[in-house]
């Protein structure tokens, strides 16, 4: 066996199986399908040409982070398959595994993948057709000056290009409320040093990428539980909308999950997520559909600003005949 490709024994559920972990590297190279100019295509062992994007598998990176691991779960119960993509296979196997019941065995592949490390990336996407990020710095850097600049800019970043290059279908970018609208409290996040100008970095790669993307962005997630969701109900909104509010991550994750299983309708949006006691509760799928399409709000805005030069610009038209097409 390839020693590339680990098979490591865990006890999940007091049952003995194995979840399959890909190491994601650059050295295993198709034969047939070396350089193609500047891209490079891999084959990892089972899969087809990793060119064939599969929008049923969706690569999930940071699945060892909170949001990150109950989006996996929810979208292995939704049926679709994933590739999780994380820095150390140990935690991935402490968190995931637990939760991951044995019967989903063939939906779940852990991948050793480093964002920071862009060479690794193309590969660990596999045949993924989605890509989900839902990295960050996290508390632990919360010392280091640089943090939110190399995770939730260079790091994303790293993935965008890699899921360009790969050609990936939909990507979903998870960031946070605030980061192009000042406004308490979200922008105290920005204390922690700057990351919503990072994350807004992000969210502006992304957009400049030309991949269809959906960015979602949540409120506070530190405090609301997973049974939040049992007494506020999700709000969705256009971008810049809320300065303030709270969500679950377990409410977050179900969001991703719906948007991986309902990518037209998800399709180059930006979504603030909320959850209020005051809220009705709606299916996901109808929250999504209401958010409108970026592509049809910047096809619309110049067309708005064309037309209101005109009346600005053009001078009163004096005529002898009424205007109205009607006789007065
Ligand atoms: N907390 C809030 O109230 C709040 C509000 C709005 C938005 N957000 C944003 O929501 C997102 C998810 O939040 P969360 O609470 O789930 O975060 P989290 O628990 O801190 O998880 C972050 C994940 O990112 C991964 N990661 C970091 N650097 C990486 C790298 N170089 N390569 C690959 N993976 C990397 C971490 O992996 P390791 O496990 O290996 O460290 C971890 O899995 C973050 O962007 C966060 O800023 C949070």
């Amino acid at each position: 066996m390839d020693s590339r490709f680990v098979r490591p024994q865990i006890l999940l559920a007091r049952l003995h199986f194995e979840l399959p972990v890909v190491q994601a590297t650059s050295t295993a190279r198709d034969g047939d399908d070396t350089k193609t100019g500047t891209k490079k295509l891999f084959k990892l062992p089972g899969t087809l040409k990793l060119r064939k994007k599969d929008t049923t598998v969706v690569f999930v990176a940071g699945a060892t982070g909170n949001v990150g691991s109950r989006t996996v779960k929810e979208l292995v119960k939704s049926g679709l398959r994933v590739r999780a993509g994380v820095r150390s296979i140990d935690k991935a196997e402490s968190i995931l595994g637990v939760s991951i019941s044995y019967h989903v065995y063939d939906q779940l592949e852990i991948i050793d993948c480093d964002l920071e490390k862009p060479e690794e990336i193309e590969s660990a996407l596999g045949n993924s057709g989605v890509v989900i990020c839902a990295i960050g710095a996290s508390e632990k850097e919360v010392l280091d000056v640089t943090g939110p600049y190399r995770i939730d800019y260079e790091a994303t970043k790293n993935l965008i290009a890699a899921a360009k290059n790969a050609e990936v279908k939909h990507f979903i970018l998870v960031t946070s409320l605030g980061t192009t609208k000042f406004g308490l409290p979200a922008s105290v996040l920005n204390l922690f040093w700057g990351v919503l100008i990072w994350k807004a970095k992000a969210e502006k790669a992304l957009i400049d990428s030309g991949l269809a993307y959906t960015i979602v962005r949540p409120g506070g997630m530190e405090r609301p539980t997973d049974a939040f969701k049992e007494t506020h109900n999700l709000r969705l909104a256009p971008k810049d909308t809320f300065t303030g509010g709270q969500v679950s991550r377990l409410q977050v994750a179900e969001l991703l999950a719906c948007i991986a299983n309902n990518l037209e309708l998800a399709e180059d949006k930006i979504l603030e997520a909320i959850a209020e006691t005051s809220a009705p509760l709606r299916s996901l799928e109808d929250l999504l559909i209401e958010i409108p399409s970026q592509k049809k709000v910047e096809k619309d805005e110049p067309k708005k600003k064309v037309v209101e030069a005109i009346q600005v610009d053009t001078p009163p038209i004096i005529s002898s005949r009424p205007l109205s097409p009607y006789p007065r």
